[in-house]
């Protein structure tokens, strides 16, 4: 990306349209999910920072608390009931209310073809991207109907809900899953006014590719499927992600926004 079109803080982040919220990420110390962290608390809301396995947190949430923001981090692997149920405790506990801004972000994928898929990669995909995204929105909507406070559930999806993609069939199941879950959820909590939105990146720059980003051949095939002709940001994404989740995107849920430069748009199709 040219450094002249990528802007640290965009000027209605300023705005601080999320003062007062009590947010929690999961995936939180990496990729999108960190990029999502700092921008929430940029825009003020105090943030919980889920992770597993990584020494990146502790480091995070001290930037995050520089600018006199709260937040703070809690380990859980968002596919086992207990810890989600104890993390959304502690969170309530430290941040004096429920979360009412979750950030379903955690998410895993591994390249295998069908044939060769092992019944526990299947399932561990499935577990983490889609039953993790059901816990914690379960747990967040428990107590936000519980104390009649309204909120915003952000599933991040990927473009991977709509285009199938070779060898990451367990990965597009989750995906699509991630989506009809959301926009059934989306329906039941709507008399709530708890909104629902998929975000739903393309190819970002992330840990998560960081295979794709080491090797130049590859990375070009990929950009050749974007019109807009690069990789995108995690910040972009975040800045999407800020966006649903405040009070401009009031009237929306149920949807799903696309942050990928236009890869949906097929445009390999004559
Ligand atoms: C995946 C990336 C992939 C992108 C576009 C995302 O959901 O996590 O690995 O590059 O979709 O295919």
């Amino acid at each position: 990306m040219d450094t002249a079109e990528k802007q640290p803080i965009p000027e209605q982040a300023q705005r601080r349209r999320l003062d007062g919220r009590r947010a929690l990420v999961t995936g939180g110390a990496s990729g999108i999910g960190r990029a999502t962290a700092m921008r929430m608390a940029a825009e003020g809301a105090a943030v919980v920072v889920n992770y597993i396995g990584s020494a990146e947190p502790a480091q995070l949430v001290g930037e995050l608390e520089r600018d006199g923001g709260r937040a703070l981090e809690v380990e859980a692997d968002v596919s086992v009931e207990e810890q989600v149920v104890e993390m959304f405790r502690r969170a309530r506990a430290e941040l004096g209310g429920p979360v009412d801004l979750l950030v379903n972000n955690a998410g895993i994928e591994k390249p295998f073809p069908l044939t060769e898929m092992p019944l526990a990669e299947w399932r561990r995909v499935l577990d983490v991207n889609v039953t993790g995204a059901f816990l914690c929105a379960r747990e967040a909507a428990r107590s936000l109907i519980a104390e009649g406070t309204p909120g915003v559930i952000v599933n991040v999806s990927s473009v991977h809900e709509v285009i199938p993609w070779p060898r990451f069939s367990h990965y597009c199941a989750s995906k699509g899953a991630m989506k009809l879950f959301g926009q059934t959820i989306a329906r039941e909590l709507a008399p709530h006014r708890i909104r629902v939105v998929m975000v739903a990146p393309g190819a970002i720059v992330t840990p998560i590719n960081k295979e794709l980003i080491g090797d130049p051949e590859k990375r070009r095939q990929v950009e050749e499927q974007i019109p807009w002709g690069r990789m995108g940001e995690s910040e972009e994404v975040a800045a999407a992600i800020a966006w649903v989740a405040g009070p401009d995107a009031e009237y929306v849920t149920g949807s799903t926004i696309f942050v990928d430069g236009g890869m949906t748009l097929y445009p390999r199709f004559v």
